[in-house]
């Protein structure tokens, strides 16, 4: 092929979508055509790209018609549906949905920590991992690449914006019902504040925390918890790794922070662990907290890295560590790594070596 590629970013309109917009204005162009594509509902919308307005197309199959890469930022249905006929229309999908993370025959890739397994894709599919795993993964790629990774236990306090624009809405409208009230002094005055209609959240998300995201799965465990496990196993090359998580929902609009203690082969040092982490591509090392430095999603949102403070070396276990970690779930977590999952396929285009780190 000569000249860029084109591009197709398939649920622009979306939170994911929003921010991929911005992504693809501020990174290097390695595009050429970059074609809008959400539901029937937004054609005709005009979106800002690259600087440029760019009217929304609906989703068809001739929309497809000359696109190289497409992204597909939509839900699990849609890109389970839509991402084979893509991928049978020449173009390469890297889909942001939960259709295929699992399936053998999709890699599922985070640049930093696997990018060799992107060439490998028998059904023109490239997964990109759910945003709580890619929040905390590329740290933890870079630790197990040092101390070998034995054991995970997980913690999440996930942003609202997770559960996409309808998240947003609700925390917005909830903040506007208990703004300037004393409610949550009384058991159940939030929820009869807010009312029945708590949106993607099954409890009120204002002045709370909720230990649920996702659906229920076999024995109480959650989908988003089911994910965290099975998609770090795959990312990491280790199929039976022990790892236990649980998914809590908080009050932030986005960024998610993850608590982890981690387990490796043999002892580990927190001295060594801060080198990795203060050298690692993506990871910021914040933690002094004597000076009360540790990152939160107020600092953190609207950043490209994984930060991670907070470490420690297990009290009761040498061969362990504590870590408070987080990611903006709509960049690292969402958008930024499909656009890098995307731009190694485009160097593969220009006959580049694209699988290098
Ligand atoms: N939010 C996160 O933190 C996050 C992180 C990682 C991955 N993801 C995944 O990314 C995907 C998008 O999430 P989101 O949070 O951006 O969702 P969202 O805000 O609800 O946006 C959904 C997008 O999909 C489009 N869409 C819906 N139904 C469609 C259809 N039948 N045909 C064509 N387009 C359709 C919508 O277009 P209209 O505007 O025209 O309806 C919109 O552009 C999901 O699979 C989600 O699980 C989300």
């Amino acid at each position: 092929m000569t000249g860029k590629p084109t591009l197709a970013v398939v649920g622009a309109t979306g939170a994911v979508g929003a921010v991929m917009l911005q992504i693809l204005s501020q990174r290097a162009d390695v595009w050429g055509e970059i074609r809008l594509i959400a539901s029937r509902r937004s054609a005709g919308r005009k979106l800002a790209v690259r600087g440029e307005e760019v009217e929304v197309v609906a989703l068809t199959e001739d929309a497809f018609d000359g696109v190289d890469i497409a992204m597909f930022d939509v839900p699990d249905e849609v890109s389970a549906e839509w991402a084979p006929i893509a991928a049978a229309r020449g173009a390469v999908v890297v889909d942001n949905s939960g259709a295929f993370r699992m399936d053998p025959d999709v890699p599922l890739v985070v640049p930093e920590v696997n990018p060799h397994a992107v060439r490998s894709r028998p059904r023109g599919i490239v997964a990109n991992p759910n945003c709580t795993t890619l929040s905390m993964i590329v740290a933890l790629g870079a630790l197990h690449a040092e101390f070998g990774l034995r054991e995970l236990v997980v913690s999440s306090y996930q942003a609202v914006s997770g559960a996409g624009r309808a998240g947003v809405e609700t925390l917005r409208a909830q903040l506007s019902l208990v703004a300037g009230t004393e409610l949550g002094t009384k058991p159940g005055d939030v929820r009869r504040a807010v009312g029945d209609d708590t949106g993607p959240f099954p409890e009120p998300v204002v002045l709370n925390v909720v230990p649920w995201a996702g659906s229920l799965r076999e024995d109480g465990w959650s989908s988003e918890e089911m994910k965290v496990r099975d998609e770090s196993r795959k990312i990491l090359g280790l199929p039976k790794l022990p790892v236990a998580v649980t998914c809590v929902r908080v009050p932030v609009i986005t960024t998610h922070s993850l608590t982890v203690h981690a387990r490796f082969q043999g002892e580990v040092t927190v001295d060594g662990a801060r080198e990795i982490l203060a050298t690692a591509p993506g990871v910021v090392l914040c933690d002094d907290p004597a000076a009360g430095e540790f990152p939160t999603p107020a600092d953190v949102v609207g950043t490209d890295p994984t930060w991670v403070g907070r470490v420690r070396r297990a009290l009761d276990d040498p061969t362990a560590l504590e870590l408070f970690v987080c990611g903006d779930n709509l960049r690292k977590g969402a958008a930024l790594n499909t656009a890098q999952i995307a731009e190694l396929v485009a160097a593969e285009f220009r006959g580049e070596v694209s699988t290098r780190g």
